[in-house]
């Protein structure tokens, strides 16, 4: 088991990629504790899949674009569960707004989400890791948008590319206290996020033919990669980012 005996938190694991890298987690043998905007049956049935591994499981609902709610989320994991070893941002959103039609709402409600999110997490659990002398490991979660245009993403794409650049320069500033931090960009992975393209008869093919593997991910192919991400076996890597595409933007 790569992750025995850690404690990760994952935000915006209620459903989706979050929730797949919250199951690898505990497939891995970590603890998990389980964000979303609101605890729910969604939350309680990802809580009940971890318990079923024989982890420990905790839901800490928050909107993890605002500071105290991302305070109250480290405070309730660090007294709840214990020290955090593991931090996943994965909470994200999307819109698709023709660029002139954008407003300056859309564009706050997406950057803070994608962006804003990932580095006050990110500060608030590298400093306690500072501050307790604790190695740890961030995994910043971007998307294939970094690198490909798709039409009414003029707002998101860049808050996904800024994420890649977000984790080389935190990387450069935490090494030295032994934080690895890297970024996983996922293509087309199967979620309710994207769910309206997995049933587009017309947009679906489109897509699938960009891929070189010819199919969606699955939220558990990014799972497998952040876990070994997170884990000792990716001692030596730091500031990077990877794309778990299935040979989109290699195409
Ligand atoms: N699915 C894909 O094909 C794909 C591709 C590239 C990148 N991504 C990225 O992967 C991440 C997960 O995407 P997904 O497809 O699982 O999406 P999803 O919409 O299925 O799940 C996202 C979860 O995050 C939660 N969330 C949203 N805003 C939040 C906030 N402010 N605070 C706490 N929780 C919040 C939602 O409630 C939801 O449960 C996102 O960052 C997304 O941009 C997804």
């Amino acid at each position: 088991m790569k992750l025995k005996g850690k404690i990760a938190v994952v935000t915006g694991a209620g459903q989706g990629i979050g929730r797949g890298i919250a199951e690898s987690f505990a497939d891995e043998g970590a603890d998990v504790v389980i964000n979303d905007l609101k605890a729910d049956g969604r939350t309680d049935e990802v809580a009940k899949s971890i318990r079923n591994k024989g982890r420990r499981a905790l839901v800490v609902a928050g909107n993890v674009a605002k500071r105290d709610d991302v305070e109250h989320l480290f405070d309730t994991a660090w007294s709840e569960l214990g020290p955090v070893d593991i931090l996943v941002n994965n909470a994200g959103i999307e819109t698709i707004v023709p660029f002139t039609e954008l407003t300056d709402q859309q564009w706050e409600d997406v950057t803070n989400t994608n962006l804003k999110s990932e580095w006050m997490c990110a500060q608030t659990f590298c400093k306690r890791l500072i501050a307790e002398g604790r190695k740890g490991s961030i995994i910043n979660i971007g998307s294939i948008q970094a690198a490909r245009v798709l039409p009414g993403r003029t707002h998101y794409a860049p808050s996904k590319l800024a994420v890649e650049a977000l984790t080389r320069n935190i990387s450069a500033e935490v090494g030295s206290h032994g934080i690895r931090v890297n970024c996983i960009h996922p293509g087309l992975i199967d979620t309710p996020m994207i769910r309206w393209v997995l049933e587009s008869p017309e947009i679906l093919p489109h897509v699938v033919a960009q891929i070189s593997l010819g199919r969606p991910g699955q939220p558990s192919e990014i799972g497998s990669v952040a876990a070994f991400l997170a884990s000792d076996e990716a001692a030596y890597v730091t500031g990077q980012a990877l794309y778990v595409d299935g040979g989109w933007v290699g195409k």
